[in-house]
Parts: C-alpha cells; sequence; structure tokens
C-alpha cells in the first residue's frame, strides 16, 4: 500500500502524513525535505540556483539520508543532521528556484522510487501521484485558502518562538505556489484519479480519518 499525498505549501500534508504513518504503522517520506536539503548545500557552496547542471553535479555528489525520529523526520545531509536547518526562511525561500531544475527532479524521483519499492509508505510532496508514485494505491491532493495555510504557519512560529509575520508568511507562501505550479517540469498539479480534500473548514483529525477509509477501502 503507498499513500501519495500532495499539495501546496503548508496545506498540512506533513501533519497528515506523520499521523497516518504512525497510525497504520507505514513509514513517512518527506520529499520536500530532500529539494531543501540540496538547497540548504547549495546556497552553502555558493552554487548559482540558476545553474542546472552544476546543481545536478553537486546532487550526484550528495548523500541525503531520511531517518525516522520521535519528533517527526530526521534529515542528514552527506551524514551530518540538518534537520533543522532545512527548516530556515533562506532555504524555504530558495527552494522552488532549485526544484525546478529537470536534472535535479530526475535523481530525486529515482531516488524517491527506490525509497518506495517495499511499499507501506505514506509520501508527500508535489509530484507523488503524478510522478513518482503513478500507480499508487492511495492519492490525496490537499488543498486550503491561502489565508488559512498562512495562519496555521504564524501559529505554529509562535508556539515555537520565532517571529513571525502573518502577511509577509501569505505572500511567500503564494510566490512558492506559483513557482512550483508554473515551472515547466513536473508542476504541482493534481493527478486526474487523486481525490482532492479542501482542509480549509477541516481539522487534521477528520482528514486523518477520511484517508483511513480510503485506505480501508482500498485494502
Ligand atoms: O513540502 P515542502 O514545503 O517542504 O517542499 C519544499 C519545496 O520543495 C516545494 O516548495 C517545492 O518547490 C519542492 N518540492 C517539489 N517536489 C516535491 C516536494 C517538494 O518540487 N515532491
Amino acid at each position: 500500500m503507498r499513500i501519495a499525498l500532495d499539495g501546496p505549501a503548508a496545506a498540512g500534508k506533513s501533519t497528515v502524513a506523520k499521523q497516518l504513518a504512525e497510525r497504520l504503522g507505514f513509514v513517512y517520506i518527506d520529499t520536500g525535505a530532500m529539494y531543501r536539503t540540496l538547497t540548504y548545500k547549495a546556497i552553502n557552496k555558493g552554487v548559482n540556483l540558476e545553474n542546472e547542471q552544476e546543481l545536478t553535479r553537486l546532487l550526484l555528489n550528495t548523500i541525503i539520508e531520511l531517518e525516522a525520529g520521535d519528533l517527526g523526520q530526521r534529515v542528514f545531509l552527506d551524514g551530518k543532521e540538518v534537520t533543522q536547518e532545512i527548516r530556515s526562511i533562506e532555504v524555504t525561500n530558495m527552494v522552488s528556484k532549485v526544484a525546478k531544475h529537470a536534472g535535479v527532479r530526475k535523481e530525486m524521483v529515482k531516488r524517491q522510487q527506490q525509497l518506495v519499492e517495499n511499499g507501506g509508505i505514506v509520501m508527500d510532496g508535489r509530484d507523488i501521484g503524478t510522478h513518482v508514485i503513478p500507480d499508487a494505491e492511495v492519492k490525496v491532493f490537499m488543498v486550503a485558502s491561502a489565508e488559512e495555510r498562512a495562519r496555521r504557519r504564524h501559529e505554529e512560529h509562535k508556539k515555537q518562538g520565532i517571529e513571525s509575520n502573518l502577511q509577509q508568511l501569505q505572500r511567500e507562501i503564494e510566490e512558492r505556489d506559483h513557482l512550483d505550479s508554473t515551472r515547466a517540469v513536473s508542476p504541482l498539479i493534481k493527478a486526474e484519479d487523486a481525490i482532492e480534500m479542501d482542509t480549509t473548514l477541516m481539522n487534521i483529525q477528520s482528514v486523518v480519518n477520511e484517508i483511513i477509509l480510503l485506505v480501508e477501502k482500498r485494502g
């Protein structure tokens, strides 16, 4: 059983995916973390993010490992933990530039498909239902209004003691959605056979419950 969870930034995908994985005893794979890790390395190395060839070469020489931890997925870059670092505002605002390149996506998709081989997984991202696992048993496309997504992220930041500006967050989320949806290679789009869930007015628990019903139907 493979669950593909796609949708725009901050739609609650990772929270839902984590809970699904826990309830079903599945492995959770956050593919956004892989693009973030490459972005983090590229920024640190001063690589021009418009240079597809250099970024692709950098990725081919990079080991990205995802590991389940008590507080969610842990991420390792060439053996060093970068779980926190890849969530910085700088990485968040640059990652779509890196993710638009065909060479980068080809290698990422290859690695993601290897991770899926054993099944029993929940994978979230932007192109999981369309490119990474086009034959996934369950495909969900999660959406929510930009206002609501910015509001949720703002609340999260406040809880974590991170400085946060609601209007700016909404602008950044909309900008990232725009870049992700308009890129030439595997843009963010709902797979034809994915079920769309608008979570603007739903709580996480009911989204998780609905997806579990879908899984049971397919099981
Ligand atoms: O999921 P998250 O918001 O962490 O993803 C960060 C970025 O990585 C996205 O905005 C998108 O540019 C890119 N991404 C992608 N394809 C995926 C997952 C993420 O292009 N499957």
